[in-house]
Parts: structure tokens; sequence; C-alpha cells
């Protein structure tokens, strides 16, 4: 069987990688809908060698026989359309953080709360970036000893911010002034990553909190974060530092994340070897390093986290989502 499969953002930076994983992958895709805004109708985009015409998102874009659409084009257009489509019997796998969290909505990383999707009501929500890498890493060690207290320190690309962080990087190192960011951030590492919240946190940081306690069903987990914008182009780099409720073996830290799923361990500090954003780029999966005891508290351990936002942080993981929604018989129509 095939499936009829709208991209909204298809021309944004996200979009774009959604329509090369979909690709990659082989999903099942018989008729594409590659949606945008007004300014790009009437542009194509290829897939699966073939050109298909973008159309402008409006209120009638899923009266037909759409199964999946995947939305990459912001949460204000997430919170109008995703209803819209979910009304028509689409299923949504939304990039956006509009609908997160909201209880009706599962938000899933495929490797940690498959079990989630099955009572969905036709929108599900993918996790921010940061969140995903961060729990994959988590979550066989969460299984084998109880996560007491998380302490997360992000190294954030500017490809999250879409193509106008992108820019901004571009031409700051050409000596260009910033449009984007509130600071330079060729050369600089910018605390601030979204708008700043009553508490003094970003709303990124509170995301990476809220989202982790969601996906990880344990709403009253101690975390903390700070989340930094650096001059890279793709890739999150995480400092995830963990205290656990119960003991462990130094030596099961690695096997353990080696055999969870989504995995790949970079741990090998004699040779130079540990996760960087440079070698992650392009990859789906979450590159795990560092692997050490936190020596200041009686069991914890820090680790090294990387992964590519825009593939396992973005589109990797909603196409991953989709193909959970198949196999599983969950499309709604
Ligand atoms: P467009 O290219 O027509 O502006 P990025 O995050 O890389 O900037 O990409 C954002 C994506 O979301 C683009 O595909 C953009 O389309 C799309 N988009 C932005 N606003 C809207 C809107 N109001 N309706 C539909 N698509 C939108």
């Amino acid at each position: 069987k095939k499936y009829n499969v709208a991209v909204v953002g298809a021309t944004g930076l996200v979009g774009q990688k959604v329509l090369e994983v979909l690709e990659e992958q082989n999903f099942p895709v018989d008729n594409l809908y590659p949606l945008a805004s007004s300014r790009s109708a009437g542009k194509e985009v290829s897939f699966n060698g073939k050109n298909w015409v973008v159309e402008e998102l409006t209120d009638t874009s899923f009266e037909r026989d759409i199964h999946i659409a995947i939305f990459s084009a912001g949460g204000g257009t997430s919170l109008k359309y995703a209803p819209i489509a979910a009304k028509n019997n689409v299923v949504v796998v939304d990039n956006s953080s509009a609908w997160r969290m909201d209880p009706q909505v599962p938000l899933v990383v495929p490797e940690v709360n498959p079990e989630d999707l099955k009572n969905h009501k036709n929108i599900i929500a993918n996790p921010n970036c940061s969140t995903i890498q961060a729990v994959v890493a988590l979550k066989p060690l969460h299984e084998a000893y109880k996560i007491k207290r998380i302490v997360y320190s992000t190294y954030q690309a500017v490809s999250g911010s879409g193509v106008k962080g992108f820019k901004d990087l571009e031409e700051g190192v050409q000596g260009k002034v910033n449009q984007f960011y509130p600071h330079q951030i060729a050369y600089n590492c910018i605390p601030h990553i979204d708008v700043f919240l009553d508490n003094g946190y970003t709303k990124e940081e509170m995301k990476m909190i809220e989202e982790t306690r969601k996906i990880l069903h344990e709403p009253a987990l101690a975390i903390t974060a700070t989340t930094v914008r650096v001059p890279v182009y793709y890739g999150h780099s995480e400092s995830v530092n963990l205290e656990f409720e119960n003991s462990f073996d130094l030596k099961d830290i690695r096997p353990l994340l080696e055999n969870a799923p989504g995995i790949v361990v970079q741990d090998d500090v004699a040779n130079n070897i540990y996760p960087l954003a440079r070698n992650a780029e392009g990859k789906n999966e979450v590159f795990v390093g560092r692997i050490r005891r936190d020596e200041s508290v009686s069991s914890g351990l820090n680790i090294w986290v990387v992964a590519d936002n825009i593939r396992k942080g973005a589109a990797t993981n909603a196409v991953q989502i989709a193909e959970l929604l198949i196999q599983n018989n969950l499309i709604s129509r």
C-alpha cells in the first residue's frame, strides 16, 4: 500500500530534509503534496525523480485523499492548520512546538515512547530538537538505574533557527551585521534561544525540561537546562549530567548505550574520539561519548550527546513517526 503525503513547509530547511529522508527511507509515497506560503506557490520540488508543484497552504488544502501531513512551517501555521487537517482525517506529524504539551497530543520519539502513538487524535507532535537527541540517550539509562536529576547544557547549531539563523552566521563571518539573533553569532556563544520567560529561563530551556518529563512519563523529574546558540551550522551538542536513584558500574554503561536503538557510541579518548557536530552532520543516529562518572555525587554520570538537529532532531524523527503510524495501522483513512 502507498500513501498520499503532504509536506507543509516543503520549501523550508526542515521541509526539504523531510523530502530527502522520505526518499532515502523509501517511504511508500503515492502522491506528494508540497505546501508552503503563497510566496512559494508554483515553485517545484523534486522527489523520487519527479517534479512536484508547490501549492499555497489554505483552509481547503486537506479536503482530499491525504493520509499523512508532516508540518514544518512554524507554530502559528500548525496552530491554525493542524486541526483543519485532523478534522479531514489526515494524521498530522507536527514539528512545531504548538501542540507538544497538549495532553491529547502524543509527543513521540520512536526509540523511547512508541506506545504513546496508540490513542492519537490525528495530531502527533515531534519534540524539540535538543530534547529528541537527549531522550534517546537517556532511555536505556533511565530503565536501568532510574534517573533522579538531569542537568542539560547545550551547544546548538544555527540551522535550528531555519534559513534566517543560517544566514546570520554565513554573513557574520563575512563581517556583516546580524539580522536575526539579538547579538552577533559569528565567533560568539549566545545563552539565549527562543524568548525569555518570567522564571528567567528561556522557552527552549523549558521545552527541554517539560518535554523530557512528558516523553519519559516522569512528570516530577528534577531537570534544569541552559541552552546556548553556537556558531555551528549543523549538529547540536549537549553535556548531559545525570544523577541516578540506583548505583551503577561504569563498565556497564557503554554496552547499555550500544545496545539501545538509534545510538552510536564514540568514546575512545586515548585516540581523541568523541562525538562531534561535524561528524554527526548528515547522519540519522544519536552519538554518545565522554562517558564518565560524576565523582561529586554518589551515583552520577556525565555524557556528551551529539546529533544532526535537522535530521534526528526534526525530519528523521518525523519520518520515523510516520513509519510507525503505517506499521501499526494508525492511519485514519
Ligand atoms: P515559504 O518558503 O513559502 O515562506 P524555514 O524555517 O527554513 O524558514 O522554513 C519555513 C517553511 O514554512 C517554509 O517552507 C515556508 O514557506 C513555510 N511557511 C512559513 N509561513 C507559512 C504560512 N503562513 N503558510 C504556509 N507555509 C508557511
